[in-house]
């Protein structure tokens, strides 16, 4: 028994024209109009392979197909938002598997023993409204609702405005339910399969994520008559922020790695000097001490460079994901899964949060990773060949029938 290759692709082809860059990627931030049609798209395909949907207060989305006896589901889900020129791949792929996974299921008659459930996640990538996974926090009760709703964006939208615009504020309780499984077919968005010629990765964990926001004020100013000796650039300060945010990836090593991704400079004029800088710190690891160690680190290179350049600053660490192993059993079952199917896998750990993170808290997860050319993710280069995402997808077909037919 297999999945429908052909069918797949099309999904991922009609799916992918919604919110489409002109080089060929996708910008769909979540909560916008673009997510609400990709989310429309999602949602009628699933009423067409007969899923029941319902909505969450979060707005996620859910689609079951029944079981023959009232069991907890197994899950499959992922995401649809994405990041700006980000790819077509992440996210997306994973909810169109489990799509194709039920459509399967429907292809061959199949009645599991317990249900199967699509689950589409709201604002996973923390690209618009952080923190990221933001919607399977509320699930596991990592993150309060009603922080979850008063979050913004850059332009002060609040979250709950967004969900309820866009018709996606549901009614359900976004509360943990007991599950079997869930399940997360993803791309690697690192290098590692593609290098080892592999389809397949069996995901063992999720490394531990911070991330940090920090504002300096310095004292804004006219870039010609203002002496040199009496500024004090809140630029000058973030530069030094950010590459001392990257030695610290250096002095400790390893595998923790460290990026400055956001910054936002006022009044980023030409002949001014900057008066205010907001950026973000986000740093992985994964042994959670590594983050203990380099928390402090970031505060003394945040304290040094402010101190020398003369401005105040705010600095929070707000939000901390633990490294996270998936349930052994699950693992196995993925495991079997690749190998009943012929695939070439290994087992790997995830660099990148998932809500597979979140939901691991609840109950039993696990991921199977397909290859990401180049290793390129969070970028319009985001590519998985065909091959591979039908092993993968065929690995979560073959997962989730196991783990549905089980009593
Ligand atoms: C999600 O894409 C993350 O790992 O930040
Ligand atoms: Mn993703
Ligand atoms: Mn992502």
């Amino acid at each position: 028994m297999r999945i429908d290759r052909k069918r797949l692709e099309r999904s991922m082809d009609d799916l992918g024209r919604i919110g489409e860059t002109p080089r060929g990627g996708l910008t769909r931030l979540a909560l916008t109009d673009d997510d609400r049609r990709g989310r429309d798209w999602m949602v009628a395909h699933m009423r067409e392979a007969g899923l029941r949907v319902t909505v969450d207060q979060m707005g996620n989305i859910f689609g079951e197909r029944a079981g023959a006896e009232a069991l907890p589901p197994v899950l499959m889900g992922s995401h649809v938002d994405s990041v700006p020129t980000g790819g077509k791949y992440d996210g997306q792929l994973g909810v169109l598997c489990g799509l194709e996974t039920i459509r399967a299921l429907n292809d061959h008659r199949i009645r599991t023993r317990r249900p199967v459930t699509l689950v589409i996640f709201t604002n996973e990538e923390g690209a618009r409204f952080q923190p990221a996974m933001i919607a399977s926090g509320v699930m596991a009760g990592k993150i309060a609702l009603e922080d979850a709703y008063n979050t913004r964006d850059a332009d002060g939208i609040r979250l709950a405005d967004e969900l309820e615009r866009i018709g996606y504020l549901g009614s359900e309780p976004c509360v943990a339910r007991p599950f079997r499984a869930y399940l997360e077919l993803h791309i690697e968005q690192g290098p590692i399969l593609e290098e080892e010629g592999l389809s397949v990765g069996v995901v063992e964990g999720i490394v531990a994520i911070s991330w940090s926001r920090l504002t300096i004020h310095g004292v804004q100013d006219h870039a010609g008559p203002t002496p040199m000796r009496i500024r004090h650039d809140a630029l000058v300060a973030a530069a030094q922020v950010v590459t001392g945010v990257r030695r610290i990836a250096h002095e400790i090593g390893g595998d923790l790695v460290t990026t400055v991704g956001r910054l936002t400079v006022s009044p980023n004029i030409v002949n001014a000097i900057p008066g205010k800088v907001a950026l973000s710190i986000d740093m992985r690891d994964p042994k959670n001490e590594t983050l203990d160690r380099a928390l402090p680190l970031v505060d003394r290179v945040v304290r040094d460079a402010c101190e020398r350049e003369g401005v105040r600053y705010e600095l929070e660490h707000y939000w901390r994901v633990p490294f996270t192993p998936f349930a052994p059993d699950v693992v196995g079952a993925v495991e079997r899964a690749a190998k009943a199917g012929g695939v070439r896998y290994r087992r790997i750990l995830s660099g990148a949060g998932h809500d597979a993170q979140y939901m691991a808290a609840i109950g039993p997860a696990g991921m199977i990773f397909v290859p990401s050319r180049g290793g390129r993710s969070h970028c319009e280069e985001e590519f998985t060949p065909m091959d591979d995402i039908e092993n993968g997808a065929n690995t979560l077909f073959l997962v989730a029938l196991e783990l549905a037919e089980q009593a």
